[in-house]
């Protein structure tokens, strides 16, 4: 029996235009998603996949891994998890988690890049559209630079950032979001690649500040990209209310946290704020998620 737990992640900025390969930074949260394999009794394998119910990403898995490995045994697949239906990256962990632990299962080897190109393999099948960004922090941790383009990831830091997280109660649906920005670019590409553009400017330099832990300007970089998302419509009003909160009770910055239309927003905010910040978003209707971002074990265990 093998057991393998992959973190869950947060977008920090950039989300959209990684899609058409800009840079984002991406960080692990200290919350996991377990697949347990095992040899299958029967003649067929058995999946138990209560931590997501979702298990398209899971059966994928299992045909990428045996048409690589040509393994056929039948397994038996069962599934935890604390990631909870809050849009922290239950689809990424359960597909590098099962591969690691098919892997591990039959005494096989695959290294981090191999894991994340396997990985990235199940998404596309799934979801079409994707950047593929939430697999790295699932299998490096941390704080990751990641490039859209050539798949290039940029470790930064391991350490816990000062990021609180608010769930607006609204369920986000990434591949109605993905294709939303989609038509829009075609019917306005010169205006939406200038956005883009813009925001993997604000990524280069929110880099910088995060090396240099210059929250103030981590923040302000933040608000900006938040400006960049509600230009492509992917903000609600919901997470509009929760962002404005933090920002009114001190919050370096303020956005959202992938694909929009509901899910997470973070705020970056001082030990001396967070007490009203979390007020704040309270009193708006949102909930606070008691995460630690950026941290997780050096990601897969
Ligand atoms: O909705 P999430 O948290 O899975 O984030 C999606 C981020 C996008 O950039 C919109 C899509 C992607 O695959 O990069």
């Amino acid at each position: 029996m093998v057991t393998i737990s992959a973190p869950g992640k947060l977008m920090l900025l950039g989300e959209h235009a990684v899609v058409y390969g800009y840079p984002c930074i991406v960080s692990a949260v200290d919350k996991y998603l377990t697949v347990v394999v095992d040899s299958s009794k029967g003649k067929q394998d058995e999946i138990i996949s209560p931590g997501f119910s979702d298990t398209r990403f899971i059966k994928e898995a299992i045909n990428i891994f045996r048409d690589k490995f040509s393994v056929k045994d039948p397994i038996n697949l069962k599934t935890e998890s604390e990631l909870g239906s809050f849009g922290l990256g239950s689809s990424a962990a359960v597909t590098v988690a099962t591969l690691k632990a098919l892997v591990e299962f039959f005494g096989l080897h695959l290294d981090k890049t191999e894991l994340f190109n396997l990985s990235y393999e199940v998404v596309k099948k799934v979801q079409g559209l994707g950047s593929g960004f939430d697999l790295t922090v699932s299998i490096w941790g941390g704080t990751i630079y990641f490039e859209g383009k050539n798949k290039k990831v940029e470790n930064l830091c391991q350490e816990p950032l000062p990021l609180m997280v608010g769930f607006s109660g609204e369920k986000g649906d990434t591949v109605s979001m993905v294709k939303l920005v989609k038509e829009k670019r075609q019917n306005y590409r010169k205006g939406i690649e200038k956005i883009f553009e813009n925001i993997a400017q604000l990524v280069e330099k929110a880099k910088v500040a995060l090396l240099e832990k210059d929250w103030t300007r981590f923040g302000m970089l933040m608000n900006y990209n938040q400006d960049y998302l509600e230009d492509l419509g992917v903000s609600t009003k919901k997470l509009n209310n929760l962002i404005s909160a933090s920002r009114k009770t001190g919050a370096y910055g303020a956005k959202l946290s992938g694909a929009g239309g509901g899910d997470c927003m973070i705020a970056l905010v001082s030990k001396e704020k967070k007490r009203a910040v979390i007020k704040a978003i309270k009193a708006e209707g949102g909930e606070v998620i008691e995460v630690t971002v950026g941290t997780a074990k050096g990601g897969i265990i």
